[in-house]
């Protein structure tokens, strides 16, 4: 069997989640699912909101005719404009239903906008840490991935994307809320970063884009406002999904929103429609458009993440982790004690905590703990997690 090169070469760089994943499969599979506890995969453990259920038990009895039939590439336009003001009342831009198209969620929309901006050789800007499948999208459409250290803090360092920025350069895409950090990127940042783009573009005589994955955006604690990137750059593009907002995973469910101030927006939403029915998508799914239509100012309880985050951050704390307390998202990202996370997270693992080392998301020396599982598997892992913190000499208070 002949595949590929350059997939074989990334089946054999397999990802670290989905690694550590399938080794969490076989320890249940010993030690029954109720002893291991599984913080690998960002999977919500929430339900969908009940108003999204009743809406879908409406639609299956009382089907409206054609809707299951092919639709415009973009999208269902009621879809669309519902998006488009619900962006419009949170930016006080003027977005209107064309600046909106339709995605099989966020991973589908990354794609779609990378098909449509990139040329062979392109670069795209990426600050690390970062999430791994980032890479791919890039890669499949033609581009080239290019890390960026981010602060002690994980807070952008717009310098560092400053001197990464070169001819070859068409985006910098950033994640906040980020996985895996949880860090959500400030307005100061993100007024340092647009400044700089504009100043990028004279120079270059260029128009640099500023991709937004948005995709944790509504998860968000403590009473943070998130930013919004629109307002700093006019070529922004946002992505996101409803896959965490509405714990809509596995329906594909996204979409992308182009800033009615960009510059050539017309040609650029054609080539992003375009990309979506070549890339074989065609549309997003048309059952899932008009779901989430009348919910796009919904969201599953985000407070119980944030109880989640506090009852695993303040213990970590307390046994003698270091690790940056996550305003969103639901990933913490502690140090790891040593310096190979590998070794630690097995360390972990001895004690059936499944959690993903830093280097799989460009970190060394740390590692992932996706928090978006039940309470009490929290709280059943708690002694593992003070145990290994022993056994490495942290001192706890
Ligand atoms: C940062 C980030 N972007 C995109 C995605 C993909 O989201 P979706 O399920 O909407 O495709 C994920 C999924 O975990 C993610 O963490």
């Amino acid at each position: 069997m002949v595949i590929s090169r350059k997939v074989k070469n990334a089946l054999e760089g397999a990802s670290w989640v989905r690694r550590m994943f399938e080794e969490g499969e076989e320890l249940k599979r010993l030690h029954g699912a109720g002893n291991v506890f599984d913080f690998s995969l960002g999977n919500p453990n929430l339900e969908p909101p009940p108003s999204l259920k009743k809406a879908l038990k409406t639609l299956a009895d009382e089907p409206i005719i054609g809707m299951h039939r092919y639709m415009p590439n973009s999208g269902y336009s009621e879809t669309r404009k519902a998006i488009a003001e619900y962006l419009a009342e949170e930016s006080g831009l003027l977005f209107n239903e064309n600046q909106v198209v339709m995605t099989v969620g966020a991973a589908g929309g990354l794609n779609v906008v990378f098909k449509a901006i990139l040329d062979d050789g392109d670069e795209v800007i990426v600050p690390s840490p970062y999430f791994m499948e980032f890479k791919f999208y890039i890669e499949n459409c033609g581009g080239q991935i290019r890390l960026v250290e981010t602060n002690e803090d994980f807070s952008l360092n717009v310098m560092e994307i400053e001197k990464a920025v070169n001819n070859r350069t068409k985006a910098i895409l950033i994640n906040s809320p980020n996985n895996p950090t949880g860090v959500v990127y400030d307005q100061t940042s993100l007024k340092k970063l647009g400044e700089m783009l504009k100043r990028k573009n004279r120079e270059l005589g260029k128009t640099l884009y500023l991709v937004t994955d948005e995709a944790y955006r509504r998860i968000v604690y403590d009473g943070v406002k998130m930013p919004i990137h629109f307002l700093y750059y006019p070529q922004t593009i946002r992505v996101t999904s409803h896959s965490k907002d509405l714990s809509l995973p596995g329906e594909r469910i996204g979409y992308v929103a182009v800033s009615p101030l960009c510059e050539g927006a017309d040609e650029l939403i054609s080539a992003i429609i375009f990309a979506n029915r070549t890339l074989g998508f065609v549309n997003a799914p048309a059952l899932m458009q008009r779901l989430v239509a009348p919910l796009q100012k919904n969201s599953i309880k985000i407070r119980e993440y944030e109880e989640k985050r506090d009852l695993l951050y303040n213990a970590l704390k307390s046994y003698g982790y270091h690790v940056i307390k996550p305003q969103g998202a639901f990933y913490l990202f502690p140090k790891a004690p040593i310096e190979d996370d590998v070794t630690f997270v097995k360390e972990l693992q001895s004690k059936h905590i499944l959690t993903v080392p830093g280097r799989g998301f460009g970190k060394p020396g740390y590692f992932r703990i996706a928090y978006a599982v039940e309470a009490k598997t929290i709280e059943k892992s708690l002694p593992g997690f003070k145990e290994v913190a022993e056994k490495y000499g942290l001192k706890g208070r």
